[in-house]
């Protein structure tokens, strides 16, 4: 038996197409439907993916479709769809056309789906987790956004490399905005308990500290047309399975903070608990006075682009 019925994800993209075959092959749900507003690539990639069962052996049901009927009786939505980086793009670009899209799929969720558990990727993601949540009306535990999952997979990745050890085994978090402020946690990262900054000296951590920030726009640049998807839709997947299988999994998400680390009122990366019904709670962890720092800057970059989604008619 699947843990959900039903999984809707929102754009058949890179990133929509390769997460539809990660949950597909997992069996989380018994369906999982793909949609976009471009007639056949959703249906194609679903029956793309549908094929490969017999070989792969699950029992998922995929399919597409170009209507947000579809999204009716969804248990989780993940919004993927919107416009990608660019070289030479900052996230904060994407804002005004992301934003209408995000409007009118959020709109689809309230109407369709009303206690579906949703999360968000369209960039830039605090501001886009934080504009479907308002117009959803959800409570903020049951929307939430990518950002730590992905970014923390970048930095433990490079922390792997250095150390020569298993990337699984090196722990941490990437907090703060998914953008050029956002924040790796030196101090709680550990491999297998040994704590990080006893393992590497200060420029090699700051070397990896830069190049974890500059993560997204390394794919961008190499990939010259299109963003990353194959490490985004993982750490999608992780947040989906921790709500399927209420799993109660410690993750750095874009969660809506109310007080906890000093900010209230919008949505940024921090460390929370997710389960089934999403976001059970923000986990306030100490920080040192400089990542504490670097954190508030990260805020103030995402509370500027909430300035313009204010300033836009909506
Ligand atoms: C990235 C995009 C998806 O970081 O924001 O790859």
């Amino acid at each position: 038996m699947s843990a959900l019925s039903k999984i809707v994800v929102l754009g058949a993209g890179m990133v929509g197409g390769s997460l539809a075959q990660r949950l597909a092959e997992s069996d989380l749900a018994s369906e999982v439907v793909l949609i976009d507003i471009i007639d056949g690539l959703p249906q194609g990639k679903a029956l793309d993916i549908q094929e490969s069962a017999p070989i792969l052996g699950f029992s998922t049901r995929v399919t597409g479709s170009t209507s947000l009927d579809a999204i009716a009786g969804a248990d989780v939505v993940v919004e993927t769809a919107g416009l990608a980086r660019k070289p030479g793009m900052s996230r904060s670009d994407l804002l005004e056309k992301n934003a209408a899209i995000v409007k009118g799929h959020a709109e689809a969720v309230r109407a369709k789906a009303p206690k579906a558990v949703c999360i968000v990727v369209t960039n830039p993601v605090d501001v886009m987790t934080y504009y479907f949540r308002e117009v959803s009306g959800f409570p903020p535990g049951r929307v939430f956004g990518e950002s730590g999952t992905l970014d923390t997979a970048r930095f433990r990745t490079f922390v792997a490399d250095a150390l020569h050890v298993a990337p699984r085994d090196v722990t941490g978090f990437v907090l703060g905005t998914h953008g050029d402020t956002m924040v790796p946690i030196l101090s709680l990262t550990s491999v297998a308990g040994v704590p990080l900054t006893k393992l590497l000296p200060a420029d090699k951590l700051e070397a990896i500290v830069k190049r974890t920030k500059g993560g997204g726009g390394e794919i961008v640049n190499l990939l010259k047309s299109g963003s990353a998807y194959y490490a985004p839709s993982a750490s999608q997947f992780e947040m989906i399975q921790a709500v399927a299988q209420n799993e109660h999994r410690l993750l750095g998400v874009t969660g809506w903070v109310n007080g906890e680390f000093g900010e209230k009122g919008l949505y940024i990366g921090v460390p929370v608990v997710i389960g089934r019904e999403g976001v059970e709670r923000v986990m306030e962890v100490d920080l040192t006075p400089a990542e504490k720092t670097a954190f508030h800057a990260s805020v103030e970059a995402v509370r500027a682009d909430l300035a313009i989604l204010a300033k836009m008619p909506h």
